[in-house]
């Protein structure tokens, strides 16, 4: 392995974007880019918009062999997969194979199940700690910053963790009927499975979408209708947050949404399995996903704020506490910085912290891990340095 500082990004997509832009920003940590991805015009089109010359490749990340031919010509020192989550497994292997580091921020997913389990890249961790190459995993923001305020929180707050409740609120308006923030296929996947939240040492799961509340969110948000949802960091903070009795994670959605959801549901629309069209097999998801607005074209048009924070509830000191931590993002002013709104801002500067605190070998270590496995502090301090702030509140319980 070498120390060079350089890093391929491989994913020309809305997170992607922001990587590229987030490394650029830091010469002094990303010595050197190259971006990837299946159709080199859209790396060619982020490439343009830089102050700072950066390389662009065409690679097909299904193919362990043209990964590894790009990363032998290249020779980075880490690779940051903001592909899709199809391609985790194959991109592992390519590091594998070549010698270099891993980061991502969706947890593998094979294409026709949708199923989020962290097992399929767990199990790589005898090889990357054979090969003393690390793989940093789930490193957006939620899977990802979601976990860091989590470890941030037993780390200064908690003497035991009860209960975490993940909210994400996307409090932003493109004014389209219908339209998912990122990939449309990978979205549709994850709100159309079942709820799935963790009590207790088990499992218990729920129909989609029809566990909800209302959660009053804090900035000029206000009130809003939370639903329970499965999130894939619930499935890693179980394992790795001691002691903890019950995690759940919340989405809000607008009404609007949901009701083209349901009718696209129902028509069939949001199927993944193939059906005979014309003579030719097509997968009803992916036909959808080609006839919607390309995520990165809500750019311009999104107004307004995401809130996604941690509610914590434990002990300290022997007292019931209530831990709230958040952030909020204007989906502007993440266009403004980087031709991206807030849900691609929020992923790929987390993708960037990760990426830089294991070049700099503050966070290293051969082995696959999630990211609440690492000391929270200086992930904590580099969010606020560059463009994710957080705030914090606390509420004594025991008068509750
Ligand atoms: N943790 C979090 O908080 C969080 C939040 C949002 C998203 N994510 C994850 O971030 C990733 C990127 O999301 P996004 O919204 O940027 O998606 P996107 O806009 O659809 O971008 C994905 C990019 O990957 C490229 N790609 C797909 N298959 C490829 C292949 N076989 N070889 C090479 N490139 C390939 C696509 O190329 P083409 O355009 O040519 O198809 C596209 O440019 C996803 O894994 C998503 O699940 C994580």
């Amino acid at each position: 392995m070498n120390n060079n500082g350089k890093v391929l990004i491989i994913g020309a997509g809305g997170v992607g974007r922001v990587v590229v832009h987030k490394c650029a920003q830091n010469p002094g940590v990303f010595t050197e880019i190259c971006l990837a991805s299946r159709t080199l015009s859209k790396c060619q089109d982020i490439q343009r918009e830089l102050s700072r010359p950066i390389q662009v490749a065409r690679v097909d990340a299904d193919n362990v062999s043209e990964l590894a031919a790009l990363i032998k010509d290249f020779k980075p020192q880490l690779v940051i997969n903001v592909a899709l989550p199809y391609q985790d497994l194959t991109i592992m292997d390519a590091c594998l194979e070549t010698g270099v580091d891993y980061l991502d921020t969706a947890n593998y997913e094979p294409r026709d199940e949708a199923r989020f389990c962290y097992k399929w890249q767990w199990d790589y961790q005898e090889r990357f700690k054979k090969a003393g190459l690390m793989a940093l995993l789930g490193c957006g923001f939620d899977p990802g910053v979601t976990n860091i305020y989590c470890a941030y929180a037993q780390k200064h707050h908690f003497d035991e963790i009860h209960t975490i409740d993940i909210i994400d609120c996307n409090a932003g308006d493109h004014g389209l009927p219908f339209a998912t923030n990122f990939n449309p296929e990978i979205n549709i996947r994850e709100v159309t499975a079942k709820g799935r939240y963790y009590e207790n040492g088990q499992w218990k799961e729920t129909e989609p979408l029809t566990v909800h509340k209302t959660f009053d969110f804090p900035g000029s948000i206000g009130p809003k209708e939370i639903y329970l949802m499965y999130h894939e960091e619930l499935e890693s903070l179980a394992k790795n947050i001691k002691g903890v009795k019950r995690i759940r994670f919340w989405m809000t959605f607008s009404e609007s949404y949901l009701t083209h959801l349901r009718v696209l549901e129902n028509v069939g629309m949001t199927r993944i399995d193939p059906v005979q069209y014309q003579g030719q097999e097509i997968i009803p998801l992916q036909f959808l996903k080609a006839v919607l607005p390309e995520p990165a074209s809500l750019g311009p048009k999104t107004r307004g704020k995401t809130c996604i924070g941690c509610l914590i509830e434990g002990i300290k000191d022997g007292r019931r506490k209530r831990y709230y931590v958040y952030n909020i993002c204007d989906h502007q002013e993440a266009y403004r910085e980087t031709n991206s709104q807030a849900i691609s801002y929020t992923t790929g500067v987390p993708a960037m912290i990760g990426g830089m605190l294991m070049l700099e070998e503050e966070w290293h270590q051969p082995g696959v891990f999630n990211v609440e496995e690492f000391d929270p502090d200086p992930f904590m301090k580099k969010l606020s340095q560059h463009g994710l702030p957080w705030t914090e509140t606390f509420m004594d319980t025991d008068n509750d």
